[in-house]
């Protein structure tokens, strides 16, 4: 994220992020050179899962949603039950891999299920109050719904295409779906 002042387009890319955010202890150490969790001092915090086999063949947002943020804005959301101006949250889209059952799922030594496979896309939201003022503080983003290379920068999405959504779902927690997250509603240290 080269700005998050710079008018209405917002630079992404793994490594100009890395260069900006502290070396704090990550919450997960897995990282991937060239995804999202290859940045320093961010940390995987929650992975929920639309398959296209439970949503018609067309999620819109398909199969895994890994989602990142730096550590030290998650402990403050443990405190103070909103994010500070400046938080980044990523989520980083990762394919299901194709199973032999109908719902698309396959078996593991894990049991059988959902497991992932390939990157696929970026969505990147960015938290200033006055720059995003229209969209209750947050500024939404998008990178591609594709496999990388992902776009290295992206215009504010319109409301109607991002926000409405939070706005309708959890405006109540500050835009963000916590209760999918365990790690933002734990009390770390
Ligand atoms: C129809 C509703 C809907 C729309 C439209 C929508 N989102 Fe979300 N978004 C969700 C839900 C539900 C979650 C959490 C569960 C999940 O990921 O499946 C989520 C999660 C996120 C997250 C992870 C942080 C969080 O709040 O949980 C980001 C980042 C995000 N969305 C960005 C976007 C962007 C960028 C767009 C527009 C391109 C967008 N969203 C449009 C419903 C929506």
């Amino acid at each position: 994220m080269e700005s998050a002042n710079c008018g209405c387009v917002c630079h992404y890319g793994s490594r100009n992020l890395a260069n900006k955010l502290s070396q704090r202890p990550r919450v997960h150490e897995r990282r991937r050179p060239g995804s999202a969790d290859g940045i320093s001092g961010v940390g995987l915090h929650g992975g929920p899962i639309t398959p296209n086999s439970l949503n018609g063949g067309e999620a819109p947002f398909p199969e895994f949603h890994d989602v990142y943020i730096k550590r030290e804005n998650l402990l403050y959301y443990q405190h103070h039950g909103t994010f500070p101006d400046g938080t980044v949250l990523v989520k980083e889209l990762v394919l299901a891999q194709k199973g032999k059952y109908p719902d698309g799922s396959l078996d593991s030594a894990s049991g059988r299920g959902y497991f992932p496979s390939e990157l696929h896309g970026i969505d990147v939201m960015v938290k200033d109050s006055k720059r995003f003022a229209n969209t209750n503080k947050w500024g939404f983003f998008t990178f591609g719904h594709q496999a990388p290379p992902y776009s290295p920068i992206a215009k504010a999405m319109s409301a109607a295409q991002c926000a409405s959504c939070h706005i309708a779902g959890v405006a109540k927690t500050d835009m963000v779906w916590v209760q999918y997250y365990p790690l933002l509603r734990a009390k770390l240290q």
